[in-house]
Order: structure tokens, then C-alpha cells, then sequence
């Protein structure tokens, strides 16, 4: 069992970054100097190298040739570039896999992963360790030291889930080591229910589709549990060897449900994240809330590690971002905290799966359309790096994001598009639009600090979690649960009282029955009309200071009239239950009035126009306003500002043109 998190470091990070990934192992040697040459005009600070190139840095068992990412480093770092070095291990070569095929993954249906394509790896595999630990090591020793590489990524996007007869076991012995006994596993997972009783752990199976809620939560972990312990080994194998300024991270995608983000980031120095927009344009309504998601797997600024140049190739359309939408996109993800944008990638090789994707430079070595934009943020993010470097977001919203609660609801749905990242995105769009900076962390970490905290279907509890949030609302905060809170145990099982079981004495109310939605519910509030979509619950008040707020109209006969959404006031703090799953034009109306009550009143912007803001070490504040539109913006600041793209001051009328973007602090007056 991993008790405590490794200890991670705090990386000093001084300046921002922009970048690419970049794979010279695709190219003759001699092209180098010309890529160079290249990165210094799109003023390219950093690049990502080897992270798929264990076959050019191993050809054999032990047989290392290092010296061409040897010589790449040098020559970046000649031109003042440094580089991150990926470790290969996302795409182990064919010699190592016909030595042993056993360390292949295996799939749901109980087939071996095919070789010639990447992560198929099965993470539990012993001999795959070994030889994870030969490569590390070898790229450790010789470039750990080096000052020019500033940080590892380990892997890329882990995501691959094995079903191998060695994983069953050592999901048996997780089991073991969490349950102690079958008894308390029977008990804990109601095996009597459909004569599931075990009566040897080998006998648990891996569960494959529909199962047993308390087995498939306890799968989901082991997943986490096994991922990270095998960053943990990539960790160990590796940290001896770097210099101390040296960072290490991982590569997570956006939304990503197979294993749990916080805990893998806690063994991290950095968090950061491979955003595509894939079809389609950015929405930082929706969009933005992946983004902001990775600052809080580290509670810190991260690394926006992929981005797409134009389009990507994986699409059912892969369809180009505008012009100027991708500096609009980068400029977007550093306001909310992000302190490296690198594009992927580089050049794309001649042959290979990816030869489609969008890329800075393409295959005939010119640059693309798109390379002066990324030229034109990289020189932005150089010269503006001073003013944000060591900057940070600061948020008196925070969501709660719960890995569990949603593993929960994505085994038992009971409506088909009852989502939990859509019932999360339904809050942060609200906040979006009025320019309300917000956190998304985890369900377990302290939020004192918050003024509003908005926890969706946290379906999940335990006496921790209660206990802070009762404590919260003492200290006055505005807490607002949504429909199927409090209505599980960290083993899946139902509470024995009605939802939100321990949390009904802060709610004042019960949920005496859930309804899945195939009609529209019309729902009346006292400030708005609207309808609950796929979800509705029949609330029974428990105490008498428990105010409605909106009611159900008539549908079923069991919600007709019923309460909706209430309010308990306890002291100053407020305590909202929602239980319904409101229209955006409900959503927006209802929670525009919780945001006023809690005096969080956002700023202004015309539609499609954001503004964030990161706050620097001296306490100032240093604002982003981008207009996500085609279309021209006008709007008035309440004060007069000197825009630092530009260098002027600018007057508060002020024009945003097509995707325009405008980094401004206040001047004194
Ligand atoms: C992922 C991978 C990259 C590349 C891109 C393409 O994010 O990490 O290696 O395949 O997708 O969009």
C-alpha cells in the first residue's frame, strides 16, 4: 500500500515557457541546425524530446546510442533552448516485446494487445519494470545532471486498463491489503445479494461490465493504485540522478476517468496537461474548465504540455482553429494559470499514424500557416514572461471534483446522459461567463478559504467530508449540493438513511425519491421558470427554517408541486440543495442569484469576451482579456490601464477586435 506521497518538490519556475514537441530522431541529423534556426525566429524556449523513443535510444537490450538526443540537447542549449525529456516507456520497442510477450496488455474480451501502436504495455508486468528501470536509468545518468534539461515528463498519457491474469492477482492482493478478510469485503460489498459470497480472493473477478458496485469502485482504484505505482518507480529510478532544480511531471488528458488525477499528482512537482479542442471551435465555457481542473491536481500553476497547431487527426472532422483562435486558446489557458504552452508538434515524421496532424513546421521542412501565430505568442509569452512569471490564480469559488463519486454514477447512470462532468460544466459556465475565477479540486482537501463551494452529485461520503463541510458552513460559508448527494460509502454501498444521509441536518431536507427524466419537468422559482432536464428529486423539508426555492410543476403526479431547490440558512453560512438538473436559461438565472447572495459578483465583458486575472507576488494584479469572437468588442474598464502587449496606456473605451487579446493592469490615477 502507498502510505504517503513521495515528497515531491516545489519547482522553481522563473520565467514562462513556449514550445513544442520535437523529434529530431525522425529527421537526418543535419537538420538540426535549420530547425533550430527555425525555433529562435518562433523564439522557441523550450522543447519535449523522446518521450516515443525508446527504439532509437535502446536498439537492443542494454545497448544504449544516447548520443543523437545528446547532441540535440547541446545544440538547443547552444541556441538557449532547454529541452524536457520524456521517459520512452508509452512505447516500448518490438525486440523487448517479443522477448516478452507476457508484458503486453490484455483487453476486456481477454486478447494481447497487438504491437504498432503505443501503450501497450501491461503496467504491472515485472520484466517490463526491469527494462523501464534500465532505460530511466541510462537517460538519467547521462542527462539527470545537465542544466539544460529542465524537467522529465514519465510516460505520456497513461490510459491503458489490463485485464491479465498477473493483474487479477495483484488486484488480489490489493484486496487483501484493504479488507483484510473476506468477511469484511462480503459484508462491505452485500455479496449475499445474487450469491456473490467469495470464499477465496482468487475467486474476484475483474470486472467487466455490469457488477457489483463496491467491486468495480475497488477496480477503479486499483487501476489509480497501479499507475502510480509505477510513476513511483519511474520516480525513484530517476530522481537520484537530477540536478536539484529538475522537475518531473506527467502528461494528464483532459477529463480523463480511468484512475484518480489528485492522487497520481501528488507524487508530482507538476501537473500538466494535453488540451485539444479536437472538432469544432474553443469554449472557454466548457473548455475552461478542463484548464482550470489541472491547477488543482497540484493546488498550483502547471504545464500546458500538448496543444494543437490548427487541427489534430483523431477527429470524426478534424476540422482548423481560426486564425489567431489558437493564441487566443494558449493566452486563455496561462490566464488560468498554466506557465508553458507548447504546441504539438514540431514536424510530423514522413510515415507514421500521426502524419495528418497539425504541426509548426510540415513535411517539406517550410513553415505552416499557422507557425507565424505561434511566432507571434512565442515572442508575447517571452517579453511578458517578467510580468507573469510567478504569478497565480486566486479563487473564492471552488468546485469539488471527486473521482470516486464519479466512478459511482458512470457504473449506475439510471439516465443514459446523466453525466458528471456535465453537471459539473453546468456550474462552471455560469461562473465563465461572469469572469468568476474558479478552483476545481478535490473532494478532500481543505476549503476554508472559499467563500462558495459547489459540490456535484458527490454521491460519495464519509465523516471527513461531512465533518468539513459542516464545519465550513459554520464559519459562514455558501455550500450548494446537488441531486444524488451523500447517497453512497467509500465502498459503494448505500447509506442507510435517505440522501444526503449525514448531511440532512446542514440541508434541512431528504430525498424521499429520484426520478430519471423522459420528459422535461417544468420547475417555478421564486426568480426564474425553467425545467429539470433528465433528473428530478421529491424533497421532504425537515426543519422549519428551510426556505424553497423553486417548486415542480405538473408532470408525473409524485413531483407535482413538490420542492425543487432549498435554501437553509445556518448563522451566515447557506446551505443550497438542488435537486434537479436545470436548462442553461434556468442554470444561469438560479445560480446568478446564489452568486449574488454569497457577494460574488464576477465583472462584466460583452458575450464572448473573458477576463481573468493572475495575481503576482507583490499582491498586483495583472488582467486577460480575450475576445473569443470574430466579431468586434466594445467595453468600457472601470479604470484607466496600461496594456502590456502593446505598451501604452490605453484608455477604458476599448475595441477588441477578432480574437483579440489584451494583458492589462491598473494605472494609478
Ligand atoms: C496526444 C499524445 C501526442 C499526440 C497527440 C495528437 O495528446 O500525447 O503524442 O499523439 O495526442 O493530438
Amino acid at each position: 500500500m502507498i502510505a504517503q506521497p513521495i515528497k515531491p518538490q516545489i519547482p522553481a519556475i522563473n520565467r514562462l515557457h513556449f514550445g513544442a514537441a520535437y523529434y529530431p530522431e525522425h529527421w537526418p541529423s543535419d537538420r538540426l541546425e535549420e530547425d533550430i534556426l527555425l525555433m529562435k525566429q518562433a523564439h522557441v524556449s523550450v522543447v519535449r524530446m523522446a518521450e516515443f523513443a525508446w527504439s532509437q535510444l535502446e536498439p537492443r537490450a542494454g545497448i544504449f546510442t544516447l548520443d543523437w538526443l545528446d547532441r540535440a540537447i547541446h545544440k538547443l542549449a547552444d541556441a538557449g533552448i532547454v529541452s524536457v525529456l520524456g521517459t520512452p516507456t508509452a512505447a516500448p520497442p518490438a525486440w523487448l516485446v517479443e522477448q516478452y510477450p507476457e508484458m503486453m496488455a490484455v483487453d476486456e474480451y481477454g486478447r494481447r494487445v497487438q504491437f504498432g501502436n503505443r501503450c501497450h504495455y501491461c503496467v504491472t508486468s515485472p520484466e517490463f519494470h526491469q527494462a523501464v528501470q534500465r532505460i530511466i536509468g541510462a537517460l538519467g545518468e547521462r542527462f539527470g545532471s545537465s542544466p539544460s534539461v529542465i524537467g522529465w515528463q514519465l510516460d505520456n498519457e497513461f490510459n491503458r486498463v489490463c485485464y491479465c491474469e498477473r493483474c487479477k492477482q495483484v488486484f488480489h492482493e490489493y484486496l487483501r491489503e484493504i479488507y483484510h478478510s473476506l468477511d469484511v469485503l462480503n459484508e462491505a460489498w452485500s455479496t449475499a445479494y445474487w450469491s456473490q459470497t467469495y470464499t477465496d480472493w482468487s475467486q474476484i473477478p475483474l470486472p467487466i461490465g455490469s457488477h457489483n458496485p463496491g467491486l468495480k469502485l475497488a477496480h477503479h482504484r486499483f487501476v489509480t493504485r497501479s499507475y502510480r505505482s509505477f510513476q513511483r518507480l519511474q520516480i525513484e529510478t530517476l530522481r537520484p540522478y537530477l540536478h536539484s532544480e529538475a522537475w518531473i511531471t506527467h502528461n494528464f488528458m483532459t477529463w480523463f476517468g480511468a484512475f484518480d488525477h489528485y492522487e497520481m499528482s501528488a507524487d508530482l512537482d507538476l501537473a500538466s496537461l494535453d488540451y485539444y479542442v479536437g472538432k469544432g471551435h474553443f469554449d472557454y465555457h466548457i473548455g475552461g474548465a478542463s484548464i482550470d481542473a489541472v491547477r488543482g491536481y497540484k493546488q498550483r500553476n502547471f504545464w500546458l504540455m500538448e496543444t494543437q497547431p490548427g487541427h489534430v487527426n483523431w477527429q470524426t472532422i478534424n476540422t482548423a482553429l481560426n486564425k489567431n483562435e489558437g493564441r487566443a486558446l494558449a493566452w486563455s489557458a496561462i490566464s488560468r494559470g498554466a506557465d508553458a504552452v507548447m504546441y504539438w508538434q514540431w514536424r510530423p515524421a514522413l510515415n507514421g499514424q500521426e502524419q495528418l496532424h497539425g504541426s509548426l513546421i510540415d513535411q517539406s521542412g517550410q513553415p505552416r500557416p499557422f507557425f507565424s501565430e505561434a511566432s507571434r505568442l512565442g515572442r508575447e509569452m517571452e517579453r511578458l514572461s517578467p510580468l507573469l512569471a510567478n504569478s497565480h490564480v486566486k479563487a473564492q469559488v471552488a468546485i469539488l471534483y471527486d473521482f470516486d463519486s464519479r466512478w459511482s454514477i458512470e457504473s449506475q447512470p439510471h439516465h443514459k446522459d446523466f453525466n458528471y462532468i456535465h453537471l459539473l460544466e453546468n456550474y462552471y459556465q455560469v461562473l465563465a461567463s461572469k469572469n468568476l475565477e474558479v478552483d476545481i479540486i478535490s473532494a478532500d482537501v481543505p476549503i476554508f478559504d472559499y467563500r462558495l463551494v459547489i459540490a456535484p452529485a458527490l454521491t460519495i461520503l464519509d465523516e471527513d467530508r461531512v465533518a468539513k463541510f459542516k464545519e465550513f458552513v459554520r464559519r459562514g460559508g455558501h455550500l450548494l449540493l446537488t441531486a444524488r448527494t451523500g447517497v453512497k460509502d467509500r465502498n459503494n454501498a448505500f447509506l442507510p438513511y435517505r440522501p444526503p444521509g449525514p448531511l440532512a441536518s446542514l440541508t434541512g431536507v431528504e430525498v424521499e425519491e429520484f426520478y430519471a427524466l423522459e420528459e422535461p419537468v417544468p420547475v417555478t422559482g421564486n426568480w426564474f421558470n425553467g425545467n429539470s432536464e433528465l433528473w428530478a428529486e421529491r424533497l421532504r423539508i425537515l426543519a422549519d427554517r428551510v426556505a424553497v426555492i423553486a417548486r415542480f410543476g405538473r408532470s408525473n403526479g409524485w413531483l407535482d408541486g413538490q420542492a425543487a431547490i432549498t435554501v437553509q440558512v445556518l448563522g451566515i453560512g447557506h446551505v443550497y440543495y438542488v435537486g434537479v438538473q436545470l436548462d442553461e436559461i434556468a442554470q444561469y438565472e438560479f445560480f446568478s442569484h446564489v452568486l449574488k447572495s454569497a457577494n460574488l459578483r464576477g465583472r462584466e465583458t460583452p458575450d464572448g469576451v473573458e477576463w481573468r486575472t493572475r495575481v503576482r507576488m507583490n499582491g498586483q494584479e495583472v488582467h486577460i482579456i480575450i475576445n473569443h469572437s470574430q466579431s468586434t468588442k466594445s467595453m468600457v474598464l472601470p479604470w484607466p490601464a496600461y496594456e502590456h502587449l502593446s505598451n501604452q496606456i490605453i484608455p477604458p473605451e476599448v475595441q477588441l477586435g477578432s480574437y483579440a487579446v489584451a494583458i492589462i493592469t491598473q494605472e494609478k490615477e
